[in-house]
């Protein structure tokens, strides 16, 4: 497979990392910054001789060389800085994959796209419009995210491997995100079996505020190790075409009561993209956080000129 990685910043460069050192197919990296793509490929290409791999990876500023992939990961734009939300992020970022969606469109036209800029759901939106793809064909990641940050504190708190935290998250990628501590199990046991209701809050408060978390630490710029290992995880289910299923951000249409809006639900991911959203059944405390993350896409979306 070819897979493409539009921009080769810390999400972008550290996705195309782990994407060489699976050799799940070719890899173009591509970004408005001279030499910095083409500096990263080397540096990637050269830890193929040590760690062993022989992924052929191309680094370039130059839509022309993302030709024919079957998959393309936006990861350009500008990440948040310590106080901004997810939304301040709009402005700048819907021109840039604006621009970007169009050379998809271009030179990539039966790609399936994986968006990760933020704000998530609006950006999503924003890559299938302008690149006029089929919804099934766009989807955004943010619940594989968000559900390993979930699982991992889990873990903590539990004292238990975090391989064994099966979790989903769903609703907006910001602050109305929606983990789901009902479907939640630990080796098959529920989680409402294994802790108190307080302290299961006090799990999901963190979770919602994980990004923001690393991002007070970090200064400047925000994660990237977490985020890049769940877009690998969504690619491997595309390119391997497995059907799993795993929270991705999804062109709704009539499900959860909503329509079209992108947002967190979980689907079943293979070889042609969204394959299927599934709904579960919630409590009303999560329909009703449901509800106020779509109003606020659908705020924003409507205020769009896409
Ligand atoms: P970064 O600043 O390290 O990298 C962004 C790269 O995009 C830079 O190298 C920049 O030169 C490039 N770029 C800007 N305009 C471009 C254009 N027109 N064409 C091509 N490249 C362009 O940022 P980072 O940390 O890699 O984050 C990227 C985006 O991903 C941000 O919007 C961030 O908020 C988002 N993000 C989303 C997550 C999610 O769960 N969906 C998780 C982590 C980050």
């Amino acid at each position: 497979a070819k897979i493409s990685v539009i921009g080769a910043g810390n999400v972008g460069a550290t996705t195309v990392q782990r994407l060489a050192e699976l050799e799940l197919g070719e890899i173009v990296m591509t970004d408005i910054v001279e030499g910095l793509p083409q500096g990263k490929v080397l540096d990637l290409i050269q830890a193929g001789a040590i760690k062993g791999y022989d992924t052929s990876i191309i680094g370039t500023n130059n839509y022309a060389d993302i030709v024919d992939s079957d998959l393309v990961i936006i990861t350009a734009g500008i990440a948040r800085k310590p106080g901004m939300t997810r939304e301040d992020l709009i402005k700048t970022n819907s021109k840039i994959i604006t621009e970007v969606s169009r050379n998809i469109a271009k030179y990539a036209p039966e790609s399936i796209v994986i968006n990760v800029t933020n704000p998530l759901d609006i950006i999503t939106y924003i890559a299938m419009k302008s690149t006029g793809f089929d919804t099934k064909k766009v989807f955004g990641m943010s619940g594989v995210l968000d559900s390993g940050r979930f699982a991992s504190f889990i873990a903590e708190e539990l004292k238990c491997s975090k391989k064994d935290v099966q979790t989903m998250v769903i609703g907006g990628h910001g602050d109305l995100m929606v983990p789901l501590p009902q479907y939640t199990t630990v080796s098959g046991v529920p989680l409402t079996d294994l802790l108190p209701e307080d302290r299961i809050a006090r799990l999901v408060e963190r979770t919602v505020n994980g990004g923001a978390e690393i991002v007070e630490l970090l200064k400047q710029g925000s994660a990237f190790y977490a985020p890049s290992a769940a877009i690998v995880s969504m690619v491997e289910a595309v390119i391997k075409n497995s059907k799993r299923i795993l929270p991705a951000s999804a062109y709704l249409e009539g499900q959860y009561g909503q329509e079209g809006i992108y947002f967190g639900v979980p689907v079943k991911l293979g070889a042609t993209g969204v394959e299927e959203i599934l709904e579960l059944k919630l409590d009303e405390n999560q329909y009703e956080l449901l509800r106020k993350s779509s109003e606020t896409i659908r705020n924003v979306i409507s205020q769009l000129k896409v």
